[in-house]
């Protein structure tokens, strides 16, 4: 399954994926595409030096013409041969065009646990909201924000001394486990959508270790 990933910024997701096929972890997904809409993004870079195909595509060339860039963002990806896309940091939003072509073949990765969260400066208002909990979550696109069915969730305690920036590195972290598994769920038919469910195919049917609970129990005995 030949996949394009699409990045905006440093393109951190877009290594971790780029080492998960490294070591063979991403099944039949091959990585073959970087799509980016700046020329300072640094997954530009990366995707060259790991061998990848590179395009840029400025949103700001098609101005108000949101139909117009998409159609050009399925032209490449034709050209390509693409399968499955990856959101990983890619700060535009998609609509009908493009999705209709790619239906379920879509996923971001957000760094929160959605639906709460969603759109941007999550760190800061999670600090500053007192959450216990935060963590990051893989869903496919639909036409909401951050809104479509959801494939895996990690979550990291938030401790008292954390920052936005400290949380931000925390669930980087979980960010760079839980794609890699996503996209090799997609990638081998295992995930299958039911209205806003998504069901693991041949998946564990129970929770293997102890749920996250934080600050942790005590014995209060
Ligand atoms: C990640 O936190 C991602 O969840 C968010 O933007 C950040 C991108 O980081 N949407 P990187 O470019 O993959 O390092």
């Amino acid at each position: 399954m030949r996949v394009a990933v699409f990045c905006s910024g440093r393109g951190s997701n877009l290594l971790a994926l780029l080492e998960a096929s490294e070591a063979n972890l991403l099944g039949p997904a091959e990585l073959r595409l970087v799509v980016t809409d700046s020329s300072a993004a640094g997954a530009l870079n990366t995707g060259r030096e790991w061998g990848l195909y590179t395009a840029l595509i400025p949103r700001t060339a098609y101005h108000a013409n949101r139909d117009g860039y998409e159609r050009r963002l399925l032209d490449v990806l034709a050209e390509h041969e693409i399968e499955l896309v990856v959101l990983a940091g890619y700060l535009r939003i998609l609509g009908p065009v493009f999705l209709s072509a790619f239906p379920n073949k879509v996923i971001n990765v957000h760094p929160a646990l959605l639906p709460s969260f969603p759109g941007q400066n999550v760190w800061p208002d999670e600090v500053d909201g007192g959450v216990k909990l935060a963590g990051a979550t893989v869903h496919f696109v639909d036409d909401g924000i951050d809104k479509g069915p959801i494939i895996i969730q990690g979550a990291v305690p938030v401790l008292d001394s954390d920052t936005p920036e400290s949380l931000a590195e925390r669930i980087l972290k979980v960010e760079h486990r839980i794609l890699p598994q996503a996209l090799f769920w997609l990638a081998s038919g295992r995930l299958l959508v039911e209205n806003r469910r998504v069901k693991l195919l041949d998946g564990p049917s129970q929770p293997s270790g102890p749920f996250l609970i934080w600050p942790p129990l005590e014995n209060r005995k």
